[in-house]
């Protein structure tokens, strides 16, 4: 038998071939049925802190889903990736607002945007299972970030994918975070067990 990590790690591969063919297919429609699919099942706290991320590769774009959560009065912030192991790190961000290049290739707001903390986390998926655990890069940024924060507080994490990248059951360590939200262009998925 494998080690998770190893699965994982082939897990990736064949999830990321998946996703990128889907995003081939019809990325805009996707993402506004992505938001039609979220706003109509989710309720959020009015004036949520939400914290959003920027498509990179195939990831489904949540653009039109921030363009309507600005519209309604939540605030946006974007995940700004460490260099190392150190916590992600959220600052202020509106939609149109000016990013420099982070590390990874990924865009983070200028380092004069305000520090804050989200109360919900839109967290790209590179995989999932309908129990609600989730795969990501590989970093495991998500994981130590809604470790953190839900030792602190009530947060959200809604995790964002295509249908197609759900797998029947995905390979779990002790340090794996699950999501509270799965949503994606065809369907909505909650209530998991643990
Ligand atoms: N809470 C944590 N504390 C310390 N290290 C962590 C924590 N969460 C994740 N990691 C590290 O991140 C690495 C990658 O995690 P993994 O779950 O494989 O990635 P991802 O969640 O991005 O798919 C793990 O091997 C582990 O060393
Ligand atoms: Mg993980």
């Amino acid at each position: 038998m494998p080690a998770p990590k190893e699965t994982k790690a082939s897990l990736r591969c064949l999830l990321r071939k998946r996703r990128k063919v889907a995003n081939a297919v019809d990325a805009r429609k996707a993402s506004l049925a992505l938001r039609d699919m979220l706003l109509t099942h989710v309720t959020l706290p009015p004036r949520a802190l939400v914290s959003a991320y920027v498509a990179c590769g195939s990831e489904i774009n949540p653009r039109p889903l921030l363009q309507e959560l600005e519209a309604r009065g939540h605030p946006l912030c974007l995940p700004c990736l460490p260099e190392d192991d150190s916590p992600l790190m959220f600052r202020a961000y509106a939609l149109g607002d000016p990013l420099l290049m982070g590390p990874h290739n990924i865009p983070v707001p200028f380092s004069g945007a305000a520090l804050v903390q989200p109360d919900v986390f839109l967290v790209p998926l590179v995989g999932f299972d309908r129990a609600g655990h989730r795969l990501g890069q590989g970093g495991g940024f998500y994981d130590r970030a809604l470790y953190h924060a839900r030792s602190l507080r009530t947060i959200k994490a809604i995790g964002l994918a295509y249908s197609v990248q759900e797998e029947p059951s995905l390979p779990l360590e002790p340090h794996d975070m699950g999501l509270d939200v799965i949503v994606t262009e065809n369907d909505f998925l909650e209530s998991f067990s643990s």
